[in-house]
């Protein structure tokens, strides 16, 4: 199988992967024959990516980092927690203070608390840490996001990126657990405001930004007496926007590049080690998703823009081991050949080589004319001399 965009499917494309709602409906089912009306269903579905497959790619598979159930499971968790807190149209306010009013008042933090859901937070949390384990290698694709379900989909990306960049840096489970709580619910200040905001393919103005970017803080008042998230779940939402150099939101914290390791203590008015790894992930997982105003960056991509913000925004040190845990090719995405005797040839990702994340075994499908071909196999490990680049088709 291969991801495409949606845009290039055509009638008889054979879906790879099947499309679950976020409710754990499938919508579609793996091995369906797409035909223009499901096309349709998946545009107006708001999907942007699936997964296809046909005789020359059948035998690569993409396996998710956690099992599809854990992950629908956790996602329904996430938008029963955040239907918690969505206003109702009456209750819709654009303004930071009145938000702040609504917060003080503590009804809400009052049906947090008492949710069912909110424990279920807890243990979906302790289910994404064991299920990870120690995993050295992380698959790299964004989940499949839609416009309506951004939010709880990154929530949930965050969180495995972040649980295993934390797990590689030694970090206990206990507070690998915490992790996994903030991150889970680490965009929750975004659901209290007007979620007109988040879609509008037009640039907001100074005032509705400098809203967007107090979504930390709400988030941290919203969660932060509730007591199955605890202190360091609720500093997470309150931090994770924080840049090393102090230009990040809301707070202006700083970071010292230095690792962020488990022993290390929080100085005054710097970003705390935990939420230094999520100040990574939660930019990385953002430019490999679409937005409403760009298309999604490939994972090549996002390490460049990556490497260019690391010291100045992003801790160096942690990004450094993040890279080194992300496929820069994820298996099942298009690449296509820049120099050597296959110049211009496109090709699918068949295997990541886990001695070089930047060098993985690329399945030729088309040549520079853009006809199909049948399918020939270059290890790039044994062809230092060719480059790739990662596209979208
Ligand atoms: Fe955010």
């Amino acid at each position: 199988m291969y991801l495409v965009s949606i845009k290039s499917l055509k009638p008889n494309d054979i879906l790879g992967k099947a499309i679950v709602s976020e409710k754990g409906q499938v919508l579609l089912n793996k091995g369906v024959k797409l035909d223009e009306h499901y096309i349709n269903i998946l545009d107006k579905y708001g999907y942007q990516f699936v997964y296809i497959e046909d005789d020359d790619t059948k035998d690569i598979t993409v396996e998710d980092d956690i099992s599809d159930e854990l992950k629908t499971t956790a996602i329904k968790t996430i938008k029963k927690v955040f239907d918690i807190v969505t206003p109702t149209k009456d209750d819709n306010v654009d303004d930071f203070k009145e938000i702040i009013k609504k917060i003080e008042k503590g009804e809400i933090k009052k049906k947090l608390a008492d949710s069912p859901f909110i424990k279920s937070i807890e243990s979906m949390a302790y289910d994404i840490v064991n299920s990870l384990g120690d995993v050295k290698v992380l698959n790299g694709m964004a989940s499949l996001k839609r416009q309506d379900n951004f939010t709880y989909q990154h929530c949930l990306d965050v969180t495995i990126l972040s649980v295993a960049l934390a797990s590689k840096l030694l970090y206990t489970k206990k507070r690998l657990i915490e992790l996994a709580k903030g991150c889970l619910l680490h965009d929750i200040g975004r659901i209290l405001i007007n979620k007109s905001l988040y879609t509008q393919p037009r640039k907001l103005s100074d005032a509705e930004f400098e809203l967007i970017k107090k979504h930390p803080q709400i988030g941290y008042l919203v969660l932060k007496d509730v007591s199955q998230v605890g202190i360091i779940g609720s500093h997470i939402a309150y931090q994770h926007h924080e840049q090393q150099d102090g230009l990040g939101y809301p707070r202006g914290l700083k970071g010292n590049n230095l690792l962020p390791v488990p022993d290390k203590v929080t100085e005054e008015g710097y970003i705390m080690p935990l939420a230094e790894i999520v100040c990574v992930t939660n930019v990385y997982d953002a430019l490999v998703s679409p937005r409403a105003y760009r298309s999604a960056y490939t994972p090549d991509q996002a390490f460049f823009i990556m490497k260019r913000m690391a010291g100045k925004q992003l801790n160096i040190e942690a990004f450094r081991v993040f890279s080194d845990m992300i496929p820069a090719y994820p298996i099942g995405t298009t690449v296509y050949i820049l120099n050597g005797k296959y110049k211009n040839f496109i090709g699918v990702v068949s295997k990541v080589n886990q001695e070089n994340l930047t060098r993985p075994t690329v399945r030729l499908l088309y040549n520079a004319s853009k006809k199909r071909i049948s399918p020939l196999e270059i290890d790039l490990m044994k062809n230092p001399i060719i480059n790739i680049a990662g596209i979208i088709i």
